[in-house]
This record gives structure tokens, sequence and C-alpha cells, in this order.
């Protein structure tokens, strides 16, 4: 039994990391870059203006590929894939969140890799190479700066699939993270990202098998952290401290850290089942998963309560662990996150529940998670349970 811990991104953290961007592009051999970001964001903080004037002044040619959403959408992949080959682009910058990062890496992988991009997403092609990608990051939440993910939605489709694809090739070259930059992030997104935050922590404490009890404190810290600024974040949104340590905690939930030492890598039912709801639903991915998880806990607590007993002791000095996890849920609440699919905005029946969770299990063809592994049946209840009908 071992595991894996693989984090080769040059991370320079800290107030003016973005200033560093040329010098790193250049330290990458990069000549011409994309530069690819979302909606607007970084045009209103002044943001993209400084990044171009820098790559300016360090002589580094780019283009630009803005429009970047939410749930990330393949269409757009293969615009940027077309770009990069027409202009001849050698490395592709992201200056956003987890979305616009996301996108880019895809674009690296289609670039590199030719044919259907969507290939590699659906399964059937294996990832063997990427155009090199770095990173601005402007959104504490999905630690797609240090983790090997990219999660991209299919809108050619119907039914939409939402669909990541995991390889070290997606590790990138670089992540500049200024908390200043997350200064202008909405109280919602802030609440959003630090639930995100949690998740991938949770989501590795949950597993069968070996657990080291150094990676259990680890975890332990890194959850009250979260918990301790998110609501600093909320209050007061330029509070340098809580900023810092909320965009840390997200870099290292989910570079691999939080699952050393341990038999495997973890749970991620929550983050199936939620990936059903942002795809169809287009909800923000951290209220799916507040959402989901107090339901999955319950379902899956009788398989090894002590598991939740070690959690509710080491977070929040609680022993019971059914209490335990309704104080999880208080403190979504207490941010404003959902703790029922009600809370997103959604009217579930059953009938809704039924096909959210044949979308997850591919119409019976996969069962998902590790701590207890759920088949379609199991899912079903679980949205029936978060949609208040359980
Ligand atoms: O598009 P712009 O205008 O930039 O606005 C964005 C967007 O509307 C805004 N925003 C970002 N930085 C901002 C800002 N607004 C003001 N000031 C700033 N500094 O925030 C909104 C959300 O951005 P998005 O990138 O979508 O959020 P997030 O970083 O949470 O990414 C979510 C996506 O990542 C996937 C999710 O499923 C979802 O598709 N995930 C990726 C993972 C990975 N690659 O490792 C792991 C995660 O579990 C997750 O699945
Ligand atoms: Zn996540």
């Amino acid at each position: 039994m071992t595991m894996g811990y693989y984090a080769p991104t040059n991370v320079h953290f800290g107030a003016g990391a973005e200033d560093k961007v040329a010098e790193v592009l250049k330290a990458e051999g990069a000549t011409k870059v994309l530069i690819h970001f979302g909606g607007g964001s970084v045009k209103r903080s002044g943001l993209l203006d400084k990044v171009e004037k820098l790559l300016s002044e360090g002589g580094i040619e780019y283009v630009e590929l803005g429009g970047v959403v939410p749930n990330p959408r393949v269409s757009l992949v293969r615009k940027g894939i077309e770009l990069v080959k027409s202009e001849g682009v050698d490395f592709i910058l992201a200056v956003g969140g987890g979305s616009v990062l996301d996108s880019a890496k895809a674009i690296g992988y289609g670039v590199y890799g030719g044919g259907d991009v969507w290939d590699f997403y659906c399964g059937n092609r294996k990832v063997e190479g990427t155009l090199p990608v770095g990173v601005i990051l402007t959104l504490a939440a999905t630690g797609s700066e240090m983790s090997d993910s990219s999660v991209i939605t299919n809108d050619e489709t119907d039914p939409i699939y939402k669909r990541g694809v995991n390889t070290d090739f997606g590790r990138v070259k670089f992540a500049l993270l200024d908390p200043e930059l997350t200064y202008t992030v909405s109280k919602y997104q802030t609440a959003c990202g630090a639930t995100d935050i949690m998740m991938h922590t949770l989501e590795r404490y949950f597993h069968q098998g070996y657990a080291l009890d150094f990676t259990d404190q680890m975890s332990f810290t890194l959850l009250k952290e979260v918990m301790k600024n998110a609501p600093v974040a909320l209050e007061h949104p330029d509070d340098y401290d809580a900023r810092a340590n909320i965009m840390w905690c997200g870099t290292l939930s989910h570079n691999g850290l939080m699952a050393t030492g341990n038999a495997n890598k973890g749970d991620w039912a929550c983050h199936q089942i939620e990936h059903e709801l942002s795809a169809e639903h287009d909800v923000a991915h951290g209220a799916g998963l507040a959402a989901i998880w107090g339901s999955w806990a319950r379902y899956v607590l009788s398989v090894d309560p002590e598991r939740f007993v070690k959690l509710g002791e080491g977070v929040f000095g609680e022993s019971d662990p059914v209490k335990a996890i309704e104080k999880f849920e208080e403190f979504f609440r207490s941010i404003g996150m959902p703790t029922d699919i009600k809370g997103l905005g959604l009217d579930f029946d059953e009938a809704a529940c039924r096909t959210a969770a044949l979308g997850v299990t591919f119409q019976n063809a996969r069962k998902i998670g590790n701590f207890k592994v759920l088949d379609t049946e199991d899912i079903f209840n679980i949205y029936m349970m978060a949609a208040g009908l359980k």
C-alpha cells in the first residue's frame, strides 16, 4: 500500500505575487502566451491590464481569450485550442478562478493530443501530454492550482455532462497566489470557496483502510482554519490574514497532502453527486457540496461511526457524531450556504432524484465512493434525503 505525493508546481505566495509573471514565464521558456480569463472580474479589477503590461515589458507576446463561465464549457475550450494553434502560442496563462484554470488545462490537453478534446473527459482517451499552463489565481476554492484535476461541462450534448479528468499533466508549471487578488470575490463565492476547500479535506478524510494520524491532525487544523477565517473574510473582504489563510488552505487541501500516508485518495462521492447537480442545473460547486454533505454523512455514518467521532472531537471537541454532522451544517448555514437541495433553488421530486442518481452512475455503469461504495439506489436515497423527501 503506497500513496503518491507529486507537487511539482512552482508556487509564489503573498501580496504582489503576480508581479513575477514575466519572470516565471521566461523561466519556462514561454515566447507567446494565451491569456485565458473569465467573465470580466479581471478587467474590472485592473489585473488583466497589469498582466499585459508586465508581459509587454518582459518582451513576451500574447493573445487573449476571455469568456470562461463557472462550470466551464467545452465549446470555449475548442475555441481556445484553435486560437492557440493559429497563433503559435506556446504557453497558457490562466488569470482567474478554478473554472478559468480548468478551461486552460483542457486547452493544453487538446492542443497536445489533437482530435476531440472531450475524449479525454469521457474516458475514451488518456491524456499523454499538455501545452504548459500557469496561473494567477483570483479565487480560493478549487485547489486546481496544484491539483491534477480539470472539470469541464459539455454544453453540446443533451443531457449536459460535467466530467473531470485527473492526470499529473494537469499539475501546472507555476501558481502565483496573491491573497489580495481575492478581496473582490463576492460573499457568496467566498462562502462557496470555503465550503469546497473543506470538502476536499473531508472527502480525503473519509476513506476505508489505514489513516495516518498526522494527516488526520493536519486535516482538522485545515478545517478549523477555514471555519475561523471564512466568517472574517465575509465581514471584512480585505482582511489579508483571513484571505491568506483561506487561500493557502485551499491550495493544500487539494494538492494531495491531506491524503499522504493514508490507504487511498479518499471517498469523493459528494463531489460526484454534486457534479450532477452543477451539470444539469448550473449551481455553484461549493453550494452544491454543502447541500449534499449532511445527507451523505448521515447515510454513511453507520459504516464507521468512530471515524466521525474522531472528526467531531478534532474539529469541535464534540464526541457525538450526529451532533458533529449538525455542527458542520450549522457552519455552512452561518456563511450563507444551503444544506439541502431546496436551498439551491431547485425543486427536486422523486423522479428528479432518480434521474440524477442514474446520471451519477452513468446509467448503472459504475459505483462511486470509498468510505461506503454507493450504487444508484444509495445515491437516489441521498438525493431524496437532501431533497427533504426521506
Ligand atoms: O468570470 P469572472 O468574471 O472572473 O467571475 C468569477 C465567477 O463568476 C468570479 N471571480 C473569480 N475571481 C474573482 C471573481 N469575482 C470577483 N473578484 C475575483 N477576484 O467568481 C465566479 C466563480 O468563479 P469560478 O472560477 O467558477 O469558481 P471556482 O474557482 O469555485 O471554480 C469552480 C469550478 O471548478 C471545478 C468546479 O466543479 C467548477 O466547475 N472544480 C475544479 C477542481 C480542480 N480542477 O481541481 C476541483 C473542484 O472540486 C471542482 O470540481
Ligand atoms: Zn471541489
